[in-house]
C-alpha cells in the first residue's frame, strides 16, 4: 500500500464527541459512569485473529514512525496474538502511573468521557472491528484505543497531562468551550507528532493505530506547537490530516497546558470572533513549519 494513500486512514479517531450515527455498541449494561464488562467471551476466534493481524500490521511501522517512548511501552500491552484481558493491562498501568483500562460499549458523552480521565481511567471500546473494516473504521474500536492509546499512559508526563485533560475537559464544560478543548485533544492526543534526535516522530494514537504515514509524507502542513493557535484550528476527522502540530517534549506538553483555561478560552474565542478560525493546512505568517 502506498504510503500517502494510506496515512489517517483506518480510524476515525473521535474518542469523545457526538456524531450522526447511533453509536455501535451495546450501551444496555453499561453502568452509570458508562463502564461495562470486557466480556471477554464475546469475543470470537475470528476477532482475536483479526486483532492479531492488526498488531503485527502496526507494530512493524512503528520504527521511524513512532516516538521511542510509545515503541518502548507498546510490548505492555501484552498478548500480541488475541485481544487482551483489560485488567491484565491495569495491573502493570497501575503499579507505573496509576491509570487503569476500563472497558466501554463504545463513544461515550463527553462529560462521562472527562469524568473516567480525571480519575486516570481510560475508557477502551468492547468490540472489535469486523474484518472487512480492517483498513477503515468510523468509530474507535478496542484496537484502537488499546494500541492507539494505552502505550503512552506508561509514561508519568504523559500520563499526568491525560489526566490534567480529563480536569480540563469537566471545567470546558461549564465554560461551554468543549469545541476549543476537543481542538486540542485531536491535535495532541490524536495527531501529535514529537521532535525528537532522530527527526519528527508520532505520538498520536490516530496516527499510530493506522495504516501510512504521517512524518515523512510532503503534503501536511507540520506546525510548532502554540496553544492559541490549535485552538482556532479546525481539524479533519473524515480525511486526510492537513496539519500537525509539533511538540518538543511531553514536558513541554504540560507546561503549556498548565495555565487557567478561562482566560485562554476568552482570547481565542475574541480572535475567532475578530479573524475566524483557521483552517486545516494554513501556514500563519510568521509561522515555523516543520516541512
Ligand atoms: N489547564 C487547563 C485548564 O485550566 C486544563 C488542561 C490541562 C486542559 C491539560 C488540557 C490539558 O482548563
Ligand atoms: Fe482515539
Amino acid at each position: 500500500m502506498s504510503q500517502d494513500k494510506a496515512f489517517n486512514q483506518g480510524v476515525a479517531p473521535v474518542t469523545y464527541g457526538s456524531g450522526k450515527r447511533p453509536p455501535r455498541g451495546d450501551y444496555a449494561r453499561a453502568r452509570a459512569d458508562y463502564t461495562c464488562e470486557q466480556d471477554y467471551a464475546q469475543y470470537s476466534a475470528a476477532d482475536h485473529d483479526t486483532y492479531r493481524r492488526l498488531y503485527a500490521r502496526q507494530v512493524q511501522q512503528l520504527p521511524g514512525l513512532a516516538c521511542d517512548e510509545f515503541i518502548a511501552a507498546v510490548r505492555q500491552l501484552g498478548e500480541p496474538d488475541r485481544i487482551p484481558y483489560f485488567d491484565a493491562i491495569s495491573e502493570r498501568l497501575i503499579k507505573t502511573t496509576g491509570w487503569q483500562v476500563v472497558s466501554v460499549p463504545g463513544l461515550i458523552p463527553e462529560e462521562a468521557f472527562f469524568a473516567l480521565l480525571a480519575e486516570r481511567k481510560f475508557p477502551v471500546t468492547a468490540w472489535l472491528r469486523k474484518p472487512e473494516e480492517f483498513e477503515y473504521i468510523v468509530e474507535p474500536d478496542v484496537f484502537h484505543d488499546l494500541f492507539g492509546h494505552v502505550p503512552l499512559l506508561f509514561n508519568p508526563v504523559f500520563a499526568d497531562y491525560m489526566q490534567a485533560y480529563g480536569a480540563g475537559g469537566l471545567k470546558a464544560s461549564r465554560l461551554d468551550a468543549c469545541e476549543l478543548l476537543a481542538r486540542l485533544y485531536w491535535y495532541t492526543v490524536e495527531f501529535g507528532l514529537i521532535v525528537t534526535p532522530a527527526g519528527l516522530r508520532a505520538y498520536g494514537a490516530g496516527i499510530l493505530s493506522s495504516a501510512g504515514d504521517s512524518v515523512t509524507s510532503p503534503d501536511p502542513q507540520r506546525i510548532a506547537f502554540a496553544l492559541k493557535r490549535l485552538m482556532r484550528t479546525r481539524y479533519k476527522i473524515d480525511s486526510y490530516q492537513a496539519s500537525y502540530f509539533v511538540i518538543d517534549s511531553f514536558d513541554q506538553l504540560f507546561q503549556a497546558t498548565a495555565p487557567d483555561f478561562t482566560p485562554i478560552y476568552r482570547a481565542v474565542r475574541d480572535r475567532i470572533a475578530a479573524e475566524g478560525e483557521v483552517e486545516a493546512g494554513m501556514v500563519l505568517a510568521g509561522e515555523r513549519s516543520f516541512n
